[in-house]
């Protein structure tokens, strides 16, 4: 099984009881400002959401955007995702890779990842990001939100590999256990990787999340590499 696979596999197998997440007491008064921080950054923006998992931001923005197209790799999560209902209008989920975004289509006026950028390995982060951008028009807003590391709430890390990769074991109410990577990059960590793609750059601090807001600079807009 390549390592993608696994990633897929492990949120196909806990699709059921992913949003359970979003439950947690301790975080809930950070997931409203950081709702309310998301919808004014891509309010009226025509969204390509990659790794939409269940929909749960998809279904935050959706009254707030113009349109999102929602891609994620697990079919069992996308079901979850389509039955909430959202207006067949404004929002479509579609079955596609993350690492290999639509690129037949130049209408996207933003680009947005939910807590997908702490799933990529370190050595794809460069490919993950021209890929994107590419799918994007130039000018389009790009944001990224992901977990900081809370010692006491996140789970912690079992290990490190030697790029630097961080990992953690999770356990799935079928008694399953799994090794998933999940990396938790510091400001200063991310600022250097996003700047090159940007003038614009802001990252913003919650006490569970960070949120990493730029426009895509016209120059950085060019056919990535397959
Ligand atoms: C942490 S979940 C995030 C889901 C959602 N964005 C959220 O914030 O609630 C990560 C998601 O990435 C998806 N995924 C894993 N590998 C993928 C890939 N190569 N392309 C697209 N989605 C992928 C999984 O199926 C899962 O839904």
């Amino acid at each position: 099984m390549n390592r993608d696979g696994t990633l897929i596999d492990y949120y196909s197998q806990r699709a059921s009881e992913y949003e359970r997440i979003y439950h947690q007491p301790e975080r809930q008064a950070d997931l409203v400002r950081l709702k309310d921080h998301l919808r004014g950054e891509l309010s009226g923006r025509r969204i390509l959401e990659l790794a939409c998992g269940t929909g749960y931001w998809t279904a935050a923005l959706a009254d707030a955007a113009e349109s999102i197209y929602a891609i994620d790799a697990s079919d069992e999560v996308l079901a979850i995702a389509r039955a909430k209902g959202l207006d067949p209008n404004t929002v479509s989920f579609t079955r596609g890779d993350a690492f290999a975004p639509p690129r037949d289509s130049s209408e996207f006026t933003a680009g947005f990842a939910g807590f997908w950028w702490s799933h990529i390995p370190l050595d794809r982060l460069t490919s993950f990001l021209e890929n994107f951008h590419a799918a994007l028009l130039p000018g389009a807003r790009v944001v990224f939100i992901d977990n900081r590391y809370v010692p006491g709430s996140s789970t912690p890390i079992s290990r490190t590999d030697e790029a630097g990769n961080t990992y953690q074991q999770r356990h799935l109410d079928d008694g399953t256990a799994h090794e998933v990577l999940k990396n938790f990059p510091t400001t200063d960590q991310l600022r250097p990787i996003l700047q090159p793609y940007t003038d614009s750059l802001n990252i913003v601090e919650f006490d569970y999340f960070w949120c990493a807001t730029y426009a895509l600079a016209a120059a950085s807009h060019h056919q990535a590499n397959p």
